[in-house]
């Protein structure tokens, strides 16, 4: 029988930062990670180190991972486009990254200029660099159930793509609904199809909460036996490349449905419900956790 433990990677500084129109000063997001690495979290998605023009919010990706508070025992990957970030991040002291590439050839275009097997030998040296240093590799496929611009995406391209990553070193791979049309019968299907490929214990999913449905497609694939979760404090974010995309699942809303179900985190839910809080009214918007408004309802 599977473990009782979730893991939580919590991607609100990057994946939710990435596309709030609030441009956040270093400071302010040096200190929502500092928070994050008290509530009992131990991977901690820290920034980006892409090119500043596709992704402005996160031009300051070195002066937040100098500023951030390396907790013992917590990780704080980084995201990878290429060589030139690789170095960006190693730099300044980045020793986990993640790469990225999509399921579906149109979302690459648009989301990194770039097919999927030109998207994959661009970040090859970056692996072999990363194997070299002793450098953990995080690797997510993007539109593993739907795509803004080609439509379905055949399970068997999420499997291909994903094995792929995996044999060429991610310790573990994330599956992304990244515009959260997803249902949970179809998620169940995809992950048990790619866990035919790639060990279960190395997948993690991923969801956004486009269409509601973010919670409902992870209970279905912790029934299939995933134990690795992505998602963001106060459900920030959305797809720039996606119109309409919301954030990821919100954190505390994916905490606090676990502990419901006697699985354990580690996490401390009242102090990320404070750390959304927080964090909603930094970005002077009214936080998408449906836990956290109805813990600081008034
Ligand atoms: P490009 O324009 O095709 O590449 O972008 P280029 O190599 O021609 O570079 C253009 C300029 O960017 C050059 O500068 C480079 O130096 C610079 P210029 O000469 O014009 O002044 N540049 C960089 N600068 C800093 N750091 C770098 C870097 N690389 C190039 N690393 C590229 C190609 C991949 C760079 C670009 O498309 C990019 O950065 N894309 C990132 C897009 C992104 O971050 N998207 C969101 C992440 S994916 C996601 O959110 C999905 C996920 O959450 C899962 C899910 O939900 O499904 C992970
Ligand atoms: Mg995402």
């Amino acid at each position: 029988t599977a473990s009782n433990h979730v893991r939580i990677v919590e991607v609100g500084a990057r994946d939710g930062l990435q596309n709030e129109k609030t441009l956040l000063p270093a400071e302010v997001k040096i200190a929502l990670i500092d928070r994050l690495s008290s509530t009992g979290l131990r991977t901690i998605e820290a920034t980006s180190f892409v090119s500043p023009k596709w992704v402005p919010q996160l031009a300051d990706a070195t002066e937040v991972f100098a500023g951030i508070r390396k907790v013992p025992g917590v990780s704080y990957p980084v995201l990878v486009p290429n060589l030139q970030g690789y170095e960006r991040a190693r730099e300044v002291g980045a020793n986990e990254i993640a790469v990225f590439t999509a399921a579906s050839e149109a979302f690459n275009r648009k989301n990194i200029n770039a097919s999927i097997d030109e998207s994959i030998e661009r970040f090859m040296p970056v692996l072999e660099r990363a194997k070299a240093d002793g450098v953990a590799v995080r690797g997510y496929v993007s539109t593993v159930l739907g795509c803004p611009y080609q439509g379905d995406v055949p399970v068997s391209d999420v499997v291909r793509v994903a094995w792929r990553l995996h044999e060429l070193g991610c310790y573990e791979v994330s599956l992304g609904d990244t515009i959260g049309v997803g249902t949970p019968a179809k998620a169940r299907a995809m992950l048990h199809a790619v866990a035919q490929s790639v060990p279960i214990g190395a997948l993690a999913v991923h969801f956004h909460d486009t269409y509601g449905q973010a919670l409902a497609n992870i209970l279905a694939c912790l029934e299939e036996g995933v134990r690795v979760v992505d998602s963001a404090v106060s459900g920030t974010g959305g797809c720039p490349y996606a119109k309409g995309a919301t954030g990821n699942v919100a954190s505390e809303d994916v905490v606090y449905m676990l502990h419901g179900m006697g699985m354990e985190t580690g996490v401390d839910l009242d102090l990320l419900v404070a750390t959304g809080a927080w964090l909603a009214a930094q970005l002077h918007k009214d936080t998408a956790s449906r836990v956290t408004r109805a813990r600081t309802a008034t």
